[in-house]
């Protein structure tokens, strides 16, 4: 799956990596963003810039059984999103998934896409999972859009389960198994492929 990958994620516009002190400044904005909030299954709280350092020194410093990285652009490393794997359970080798691009002008470009895929690479092939799920609010089509375009089959509704604009909403489950991961990346190289083709009839 290696080889299969590399060549599918060639082109990808972003790249994860560990995170640094001072993203904390660049994620401070995100985090207080109304439009960003909205999306997101966590509750609305106030973070001051000195709890947004907390947090990312305790990501870096102390990451318990969660991997959360920075989201780069490839063409100029601006740090625009995070992604993270949370609750670890190396026992029944699964985790839970969740993605932000707070760079708002990245959104709707395939790029939500590429970071779950980049994260799900490293879950089945570098952190030995089998299993990735992910919450999303029932509304936030876009997420489910991204989660669907990359294998993710429904697996429920968790009903009136967060508390979000003063009512209790449900929370739609995804998940996705390693060799549903493996199937999606052949699907998707044979697209590619065929794309680059017709690309060239039309030459
Ligand atoms: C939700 C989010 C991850 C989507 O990432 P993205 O890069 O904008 O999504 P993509 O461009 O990869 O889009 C994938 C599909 O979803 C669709 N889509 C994206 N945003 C959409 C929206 N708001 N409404 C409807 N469809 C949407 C795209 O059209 C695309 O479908 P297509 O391939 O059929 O054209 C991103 O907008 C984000 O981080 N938002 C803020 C935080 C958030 O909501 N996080 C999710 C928490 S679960």
């Amino acid at each position: 799956m290696l080889n299969e990958f590399k060549k599918l994620a060639k082109d990808f516009r972003v790249y994860l990596r560990a995170f640094t002190l001072t993203d904390a400044n660049t994620s401070h904005d995100w985090r207080v963003d109304d439009e960003m909030i909205e999306g997101s299954v966590g509750r609305k709280y106030f973070v001051s810039p000195d709890y947004e350092k907390k947090w990312v020194n305790d990501v870096i410093f102390s990451p318990g059984n969660s991997l959360k990285l920075a989201v780069c652009l490839k063409e100029n490393h601006q740090h625009i999103g995070n992604a993270y794997l949370d609750n670890v359970d190396c026992f029944n080798q699964n985790a839970l998934f969740g993605l932000m691009i707070g760079e708002k002008s990245q959104w709707g470009k395939g790029i939500g896409t590429e970071i779950t895929l980049l994260m799900l690479y490293h879950a089945f092939y570098e952190m030995n999972l089998k299993r990735v799920y992910s919450y999303q609010l029932e509304d936030n089509i876009g997420s489910i859009k991204v989660h669907q375009k990359c294998g993710f089959q429904q697996e429920g509704v968790l009903r009136k389960a967060v508390f979000k604009h003063g009512e209790l909403v449900n929370l739609n489950v995804m998940g996705i198994l390693k060799e549903e991961f493996d199937q999606k990346v052949c699907e998707m190289l044979k697209g590619q492929s065929n794309n680059r083709a017709n690309n060239r009839g039309r030459e």
